[in-house]
């Protein structure tokens, strides 16, 4: 218990030096702070610190080193679970993160033929969304990109939720037939299947399309039964 209050002392601290100390305050610096004991997964490339949980699987084996490094999860849904993705950026450039539903999702839409429910977000440049092919895997949704520091989604059954940079305002979700689907839906290419993949400074199935400056991780599953 006492390490865990002492790191969420930390925290108000940093809350608290804003509000009474502005010239202290360093927005950047409290909006990176994250502890592994509030995730069921935890991932700290530049400390090499991992945490690991049983539905998050390592797909393709993470090469490199600190903010640089890159590999593939897999992310493996129970009915009804979404997932809380936490990203802690520095510098981010390139293929920062791709999270899709095919093991071979390659940016803007589409995969090998793998699976037809096959919906992917990248951030690259932009931030974007691609249909799966039950819509044609077009472009869904598209915005500039401000994650510099952090990036906060929730991905469940046909939506994503997403948060930028500590920002309440930047508060966001797509919802569609044709995004994620982890109900065991029929899928017309693949064998059914309720599992995202999360490319870490690289894209899903294209290990040549690469990027950096996801430093940190932190997975949380949120266990629910709503599927649409
Ligand atoms: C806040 O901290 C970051 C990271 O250490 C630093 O790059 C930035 O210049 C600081 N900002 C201010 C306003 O002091």
């Amino acid at each position: 218990m006492a390490p865990r209050f002492d790191v969420k002392n930390l925290y108000f601290l940093c809350l608290f030096i804003g509000a009474s100390l502005a010239a202290s305050y360093n927005e950047t610096l409290c909006c990176r702070y994250i502890h592994e004991s509030d995730y069921d997964a935890f991932y700290d490339f530049k400390k090499r610190f991992s945490k690991h949980d049983p539905q998050i699987k390592m797909f393709h084996s993470f090469t490199g080193s600190g903010c640089s490094m890159r590999g593939v999860f897999k992310l493996e849904f129970g009915r009804g679970d979404r997932l809380l993705i936490d990203m802690i950026f520095e510098d981010p450039q390139g293929w920062v993160y791709n999270l899709g539903d095919s093991s071979t999702n390659n940016g803007y839409g589409g995969d090998a033929g793998t699976q037809s429910n096959d919906a992917e977000m990248q951030l690259y440049g932009t931030l974007s969304g691609y249909y799966s092919d039950v819509k044609g895997s077009q472009l869904a949704f598209g915005m500039a990109n401000n994650n510099n520091v952090r990036a906060t989604l929730l991905a469940g059954d046909h939506c994503v939720t997403w948060y930028n940079e500590c920002d309440p305002t930047s508060l966001n979700y797509f919802c569609s037939k044709g995004w994620f689907a982890l109900n065991d839906d029929h899928d017309s290419e693949g064998p059914v299947n309720n599992d995202l993949y999360l490319g870490v400074n690289r894209a899903i199935g294209a290990p040549e399309l690469v990027g950096k400056g996801v430093c940190k991780i932190g997975f949380k599953w949120i266990r629910g039964s709503n599927t649409y």
